[in-house]
């Protein structure tokens, strides 16, 4: 079976961070969300996989490559613009071929292992399966509405939604979905959306399998379910220290990559601290990634994803909850008059206390 992993879009809702890094290539627990994805379909089996990209699509050939550092052969497959998921797969038609393959979302993270699911579609023989989970908003995504355990109907982001059961990112098709997605028409928000694909395929009875998954889920979108994400990958860390520390107290699960130094700080985890990274005098809080190369000095950060290469200095609050990104400088002066001095990109969002 093949896989194909989406990841082109524009991650609106992540600015002003999308605007300079893809956004399935923000990091969780200091690794891009969307090798995640890789890693998952490699475990499952899966060695093929075309990934489509769309304007980011340079920075994330750079990251992944060939696929050969997670042992999987990789093809980009272009996508002019992010014309829906059901487009995505138009396009990939022909790298896919007539075989049954897995899609994947690209700013998704499953815990469920895939190869269960794979190994009995590829037995079985459904022409399609999805995958449900339970949330508490069902409006923000597409909800399925089941009876007596089999799909009856699937909405795209319903304004009244049937159910709270909502349609995970990790999809199952054989090749009749290419007939659906050439049937359907652009939604309300002009997308080809896959959910109108998988409804043409119920109405006409073809058989779609829901699987609803227990464990976590998080589609990665905003910056509330990064930190979730974030939160809940680190949970599942064993403390390891690669780096240098001096009178540094670390409590719990910490990480600390090589060439990184922690002096005078108290580190309580679950943290990751990035290779070459600084921290001194700080405290470091749990939950917190910090990214290779920042440096945290006189300042306490807790619950939040720092990106490579920032540095935060001297700052008497705590900064808490917060995704800053590459290369950002935060510190306080004492010189007068005593002002907030800021350059921010676009869309930047600051709560001062
Ligand atoms: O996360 C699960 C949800 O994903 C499902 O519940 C929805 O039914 C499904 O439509 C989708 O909704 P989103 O609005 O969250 O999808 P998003 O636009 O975030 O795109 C998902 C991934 O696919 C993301 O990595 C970007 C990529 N993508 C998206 C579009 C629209 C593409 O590669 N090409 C595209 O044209």
């Amino acid at each position: 079976m093949k896989g194909l992993i989406l990841s082109g879009g524009r991650g609106s809702r992540l600015r002003p961070i999308t605007y300079t890094l893809a956004k399935q290539l923000v990091p969780v627990a200091n690794k891009p969300i969307l090798f995640y994805g890789i890693e998952a379909l490699a475990g499952s089996g899966i060695t093929d996989i075309g990934i489509v990209v769309g304007d980011t699509k340079r920075e994330i050939m750079e990251a992944v490559g060939d696929g050969g550092r997670f042992g999987v052969s990789v093809t980009y497959l272009e996508q002019e613009a992010p014309l829906g998921l059901a487009h995505a797969v138009l396009i990939a038609e022909r790298y896919l071929g007539p075989d049954p393959f897995l899609m994947y979302l690209g700013d998704n993270l499953i815990r469920e292992k895939l190869a269960g699911l794979v190994r009995r579609f590829a037995e079985e023989k459904p022409n399609a399966q999805i995958l449900l989970t339970r949330v508490p908003n069902p409006q923000e995504f597409g909800v399925a509405e089941l009876r007596d355990g089999k799909i009856v109907r699937l909405i795209e982001k319903p304004k009244v939604p049937p159910s709270n059961l909502a349609l995970v990112g990790v999809y199952m098709f054989d090749r009749h979905v290419f007939d659906a997605v050439k049937a359907i028409k652009p939604s309300g928000r002009g997308e080809l959306e896959i959910t109108d694909a998988i409804q043409w395929l119920i109405d006409r009875g073809f058989t779609v399998r829901p699987h609803v998954i227990e464990g976590w889920w998080k589609d990665t979108g905003k910056l509330e379910d990064m930190l979730e994400a974030n939160r809940i990958i680190l949970d599942t860390i064993e403390t390891r220290v690669d780096g240098e520390l001096e009178a540094a107290e670390l409590h719990g699960k910490v990480i600390v990559e090589a060439g990184a130094k922690i002096v005078r700080s108290v580190v309580r985890g679950p943290v990751i601290i990035g290779k070459g990274a600084v921290i001194e005098n700080a405290y470091i809080g749990p939950f917190t990634a910090i990214g290779d190369q920042v440096v945290i000095r006189g300042s306490e950060v807790e619950h939040s994803i720092i990106l490579e290469g920032s540095s935060i200095t001297d700052v008497g609050g705590r900064i808490e909850s917060s995704l800053v990104g590459k290369n950002v400088t935060i510190n306080r002066s004492d010189s007068k008059p005593r002002s907030y001095n800021l350059m921010l990109g676009d869309r930047s969002h600051v709560r001062l206390i």
